[in-house]
């Protein structure tokens, strides 16, 4: 079976000019994913998991390494080199990312953010709505809360509205970056089921957890990342280079 994303030497680094300085944030990260899986990403504070999200999402632009992903028409794309054109059609039809933190835009409602990424693909609003409603229902988003911008929201009603609207589409590899962190027991439960029968129709998903009891039961592989040492300038240019 071919993996779905095969990442392969990634380093990512950020250079603080006014102190002159290079922080690394992830380094030599291998990793592969496979459709109807999920990889789990694991590791203490700061050791770049995040980072390395968002690399595959091209948040942050990778400092080294290839990030190979099998499109749905079977093409390999390096992440890593793609033009910022294919990046944007991947994330609006194949690559799904669940951050950390919810952003979104002020002034729309619950509903509207939840539905906007089936809007996208050209679903119509009544059933993109009435997807998002069951989701909401799904995850115990109370009713009074549907019309509501989720910018006021408490830490775990954010946190459902950002699940919502990253599973709602169903992408063929979902990044999920602690999507549990802020739930109670009995909302991670409903998570933890959503997220198996996603897997069940074949969705591939890179995910971050603390929790090693939700690595046992959602992950088919773990990758262990430990921080990344801090490298004089000089050597991590050679490193690079
Ligand atoms: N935009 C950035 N600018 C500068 N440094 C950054 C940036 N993003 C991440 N880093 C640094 O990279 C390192 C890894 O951060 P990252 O958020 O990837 O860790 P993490 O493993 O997700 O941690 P946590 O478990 O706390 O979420 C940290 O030391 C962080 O300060
Ligand atoms: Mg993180």
């Amino acid at each position: 079976m071919h993996a779905i994303l095969d990442v392969q030497g990634l380093s990512k680094h950020f250079q603080l000019f006014d102190q002159n300085a290079l922080i690394p944030s992830c380094a030599e990260v291998a990793l592969k994913v496979y459709a109807g899986q999920l990889t789990a990403l694991v590791g203490p504070t700061g050791a770049g998991k995040s980072s390395v999200l968002k690399c595959i999402f091209r948040t942050y632009l990778p400092s080294a390494g290839r990030l190979f992903y099998r499109d749905g028409s079977d093409n390999l794309v390096d992440l890593a080199h793609a033009s910022e054109q294919q990046i944007l059609e991947l994330r609006s039809r194949e690559i799904g990312f669940v951050t950390q933190f919810l952003h979104c835009l002020p002034r729309k409602s619950a509903l509207e953010v939840v539905s906007a990424p089936l809007l996208k693909r050209g679903i119509a609003a009544p059933e993109a709505q009435e997807k998002a409603a069951e989701l909401l229902q799904l995850l115990n988003v109370p009713q009074r809360l549907w019309h509501v911008p989720p910018a006021t929201f408490s830490g775990g009603e954010k946190q459902r509205i950002n699940l919502a609207r990253g599973l709602i589409a169903r992408p063929r590899l979902l990044l999920l970056d602690e999507p549990t962190a802020s739930l109670d027991p009995a909302t991670t439960e409903r998570v933890i089921d959503l997220l198996q029968s996603i897997k069940a129709e074949g969705v591939a998903m890179l995910a971050i957890f603390h929790q090693p009891e939700l690595v046992t039961r959602l992950a088919e592989q773990a990758v262990r990342l430990s921080p990344p040492k801090m490298t004089t300038q000089t050597n991590l240019l050679e490193t690079c280079a």
